[in-house]
């Protein structure tokens, strides 16, 4: 175990999350408690319901994180906590734990961009190999895919540029809006994911929006084409409930969703083609929850061997929102001798990058 001990904590939305990290990036603990229950019967994350479970959730997720590193509270030596963007009463309960943390432990403290903990997401070793994190190179490109972002990143020596983002919204969050159009419960997009998988892309195309030659995505479009094609079906089908027990996906719903994801997907990889057109990408890294999708994590592999960019697909298990990432980019910032004043350090919805 390499020095300096991280404590990582993330509460920015519905996960509360707690890991400790040691200074080779080798993750001794991850525990992230999920609010899911408690946020399902209203169909989306309810920000008071998520401060308040933060605030009860959180002696046994970092009791049960520090028990499974095998170290105490009185060992670390960095203490790091999102501090947005996200909903503000969850991002407050986490930030103020770190602060006080360090305070306490009169260690260094930093609040940390939870874009930033994605982007650097992919150098983190799979739980169970118990490695060091990869090292990260100076030059690359990353890709944030999640409920609230879609952004292509370009990273220098630690200054972080946005190539292209979203016009309006997330691919995450069109994912779950289609999803709870036809009865499902949140988060959708993992279960759209899965029946699309059973759908035939072509048997129902959705048409690409023309953007010029930006970098940005938009996925407003689809979304209304996906919502209008359900109600076509719903006139044959009759109304469309797939979150009722025992209900069989009819086909064409299946179809429908496996060419809404290829569409989604095909967007992404088009701007990335775009990208590799004008510029060299030293390596390609991609991140956020979004990044567990199916299609995503067979295209992504082909393109890169098609274009010879060195591809870093984020571990499974963290790609979606996790302590790991964020204690991994504190450590990084701390190596370049980097740190946040508690008594300044503020949380924020929206901040840049
Ligand atoms: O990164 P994340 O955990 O939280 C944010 O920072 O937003 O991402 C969560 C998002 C949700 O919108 C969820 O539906 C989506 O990622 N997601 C997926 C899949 N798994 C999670 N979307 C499509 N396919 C998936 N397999
Ligand atoms: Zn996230």
């Amino acid at each position: 175990m390499l020095s300096p001990l991280v404590l990582g904590i993330e509460t920015s939305c519905d996960d509360t999350a707690c890991a400790v990290l040691d200074g080779e990036g080798r993750i001794l603990s991850s525990v992230v408690s999920s609010q899911l229950a408690s946020h399902r019967p209203y169909g989306g994350v309810v920000p008071e319901i998520a401060s308040r479970e933060h605030l009860s959730n959180w002696p046994a997720v970092s009791a049960e994180a520090f028990a499974r590193a095998g170290v105490a509270l009185s060992a670390v030596e960095v203490v790091a906590a999102t501090r947005g963007p996200g909903l503000v009463g969850a991002l407050l309960v986490g930030l103020a734990l770190g602060k006080s943390i360090a305070l306490a432990l009169g260690r260094p403290f930093l609040g940390v961009h939870h874009l930033e903990g994605h982007l650097y997401s992919p150098f983190l070793a799979p739980q169970s190999a118990t490695a060091p994190a990869a090292e990260v190179p100076e030059r690359f490109v990353g890709l944030v895919v999640s409920g609230g972002h879609t952004s292509l990143f370009a990273v220098d020596a630690g200054r972080i540029e946005t190539l292209g983002e979203t016009r309006d919204d997330a691919m995450g969050e069109v994912f779950d809006k289609v999803g709870k159009r036809l009865g499902l419960p949140y988060p959708q997009g993992p279960l759209v994911d899965q029946l699309a998988e059973r759908g035939d892309p072509a048997a129902r195309r959705f048409s690409t929006p023309r953007s010029g030659d930006t970098l940005d995505v938009s996925y407003s479009g689809l979304k209304s084409q996906a919502l209008l094609e359900i109600e076509k079906l719903e006139r044959t089908l009759g109304a469309i409930d797939l979150g009722a027990p025992d209900t069989e996906p009819p086909q064409p719903v299946l179809d429908l969703l496996a060419g809404f994801r290829a569409a989604t997907v095909a967007q992404l990889i088009d701007r990335l083609d775009r990208l590799a057109d004008r510029q060299e990408i030293p390596l390609l890294a991609v991140s956020g929850g979004v990044a567990a999708n199916r299609l995503l994590r067979r295209e992504l592999p082909a393109w890169a061997a098609r274009r010879g960019v060195d591809l870093r697909l984020v571990p499974l298990e963290w790609s979606g929102d996790n302590a790991a990432m964020i204690a991994h980019a504190a450590l990084l910032r701390h190596r370049r001798g980097q740190a946040d004043d508690p008594f300044q350090a503020e949380a924020a919805s929206r901040i840049p990058l």
